[in-house]
């Protein structure tokens, strides 16, 4: 299963709006993760299986630009772990996927540095050994894999499983 669902917003926007800043916390955090929780439970009685979840490398440290979305996704990044290093064993395997600034409509907008990737560029070029064998797969827009590893664009409305309400 891949979940690729979150919520960006720069460091002045969320600043300026605390609703704004409740909700990406929200979502990039707390829901991911009970996603997740329900994902793993789902996973136990079939034998386990992969769950590979898009944080990012702007959880790895405190940084000016990024806040409170590195601070949530420092805190999804951490949980992975956690549930990799309980439940590998048992069988499931976590893939927590860190990229970079990848174009696309999470980053419109805003100004791409020069080592932006693209998603489909991104998504090929991952390592072999971190590409899921998902049994299933949840589809955002941008960055999602079909089971060999291949970058699937796909529609809105794709994951009718896929809401993280904030
Ligand atoms: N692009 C980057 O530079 C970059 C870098 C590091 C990490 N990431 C992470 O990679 C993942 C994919 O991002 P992306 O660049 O592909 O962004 P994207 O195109 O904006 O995709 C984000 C997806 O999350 C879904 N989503 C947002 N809020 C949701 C909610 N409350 N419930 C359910 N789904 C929700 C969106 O659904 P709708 O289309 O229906 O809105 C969209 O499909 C994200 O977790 C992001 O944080 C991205």
């Amino acid at each position: 299963m891949v979940v690729t669902a979150g919520l960006f917003a720069t460091q002045d926007a969320l600043e300026a709006d605390a609703d704004l800043a409740r909700r990406l916390l929200l979502v990039d955090f707390t829901n991911t993760v009970v996603f997740c929780e329900h994902a793993r439970r789902g996973c136990s009685p079939r034998g386990g299986g992969t769950l590979c979840v898009f944080s990012s490398v702007a959880g790895e440290r405190g940084r000016k630009p990024v806040v409170l979305y590195g601070a949530a996704k420092a805190g999804l990044t951490h949980y992975l772990e956690g549930l990799d290093h309980k439940f590998r064993a048992p069988g499931l395997r976590t893939v927590c996927v860190k990229p970079g600034f990848v174009k696309t409509s999470m980053t419109d907008g805003l100004q791409p540095p020069p080592f932006a990737g693209e998603p489909e560029g991104v998504a090929r070029d991952r390592p072999a050994r971190d590409r899921p064998r998902a049994a299933g797969r949840l589809r955002a827009r941008h960055l999602a894999l079909d089971d060999a590893g291949h970058p699937q664009p796909a529609a809105r409305g794709d994951a009718p499983h896929q809401v993280l309400t904030g």
